[in-house]
């Protein structure tokens, strides 16, 4: 079944068209990394799936429900959709727990002990279990995004969004932010990841999706896309990345 389906996706910003006809899939259990340059259209496209973003044109499909429909529930699709952001955006005056169980009380209406139970299920999931008691700034950058991760698993989503998860992360500290996203893939999550983490993209995802200037460019297999791309685009931006100190004319 699909989870996503995104038909023709337009979308403009005043006269600039970022967005210009984006066709994806996912199904259910599907992991999907989207790559490709900065300005390219990524996280405008992941915004256009919760409604953060209005299309100009074309339609986004989440679970079957029409989220360009102007008549749609939206805030029912965002119950059913989580993100992460590169910032993990915690409520520093707030301790794990409170984080983790606020939307559960205050969207989905559970009670104190409920909220509290599934707190504590899905802190233990990302390996914090012992840490609902503290407050954001007394963890490390990687533990808060797991923070992040377990606030959006306790809502008991359909689909996660990962928008360059562990970019603002110190280097010591990605690895145990992506292995969270490793076990939840193994679990069946369906994810839809922008990352520059291409290892993971490679290791992780069942489909590595290529958007330059706001189209897809390629689409398929990581093996395939990775290492051995069809697109000249998509070998060009692989170049770049894996060869970072290279800039334009050199
Ligand atoms: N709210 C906005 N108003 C005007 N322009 C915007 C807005 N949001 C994004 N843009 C423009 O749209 C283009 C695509 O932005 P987007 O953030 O989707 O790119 P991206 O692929 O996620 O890039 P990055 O890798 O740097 O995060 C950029 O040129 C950006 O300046
Ligand atoms: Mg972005």
């Amino acid at each position: 079944m699909a989870i996503v389906e995104v038909h023709d996706l337009h979308k403009s910003f005043g006269p600039v068209e970022v967005l210009r006809g984006v066709d994806l899939t996912l199904d259910a259990g599907e992991v999907v990394c989207l790559i490709g340059a900065s300005g390219s259209g990524k996280s405008t496209l992941l915004r256009c799936l919760n409604g953060l973003e209005v299309p100009t044109r074309g339609t986004v499909l989440v679970s079957g429900v029409n989220v360009t429909d102007p008549d749609c529930d939206i805030d029912a699709v965002r119950r059913r959709v989580g993100m992460v952001f590169q910032h993990f955006n915690l409520f520093p005056h707030l301790t794990v727990r409170r984080n983790v169980t606020i939307a559960q009380r205050r969207v989905l209406r559970r009670g104190a002990r409920e909220a509290d139970r599934v707190a504590e299920a899905n802190l233990a999931r990302v390996g914090l279990a012992d840490k609902a008691d503290s407050f954001p700034a007394q963890l490390s950058g990687g533990q808060q995004q797991r923070v992040a991760i377990a606030r959006a698993l306790a809502m008991q989503p359909q689909l996660m969004l990962f928008d360059e998860p562990t970019s603002a992360l110190d280097p010591e500290l990605v690895g145990e932010v992506l292995s969270v996203m490793r076990r939840l893939a193994a679990e069946g999550m369906t994810m839809l990841i922008v990352t520059h983490e291409m290892a993971f993209a490679r290791e992780v995802a069942s489909r590595v999706v290529f958007v330059d200037r706001g189209v897809v460019v390629e689409s398929g297999a990581p093996g395939q896309v990775l290492g051995n791309p069809k697109q000249a685009r998509t070998a060009e931006f692989l170049r770049r990345v894996l060869s970072p100190n290279l800039v334009d004319g050199a």
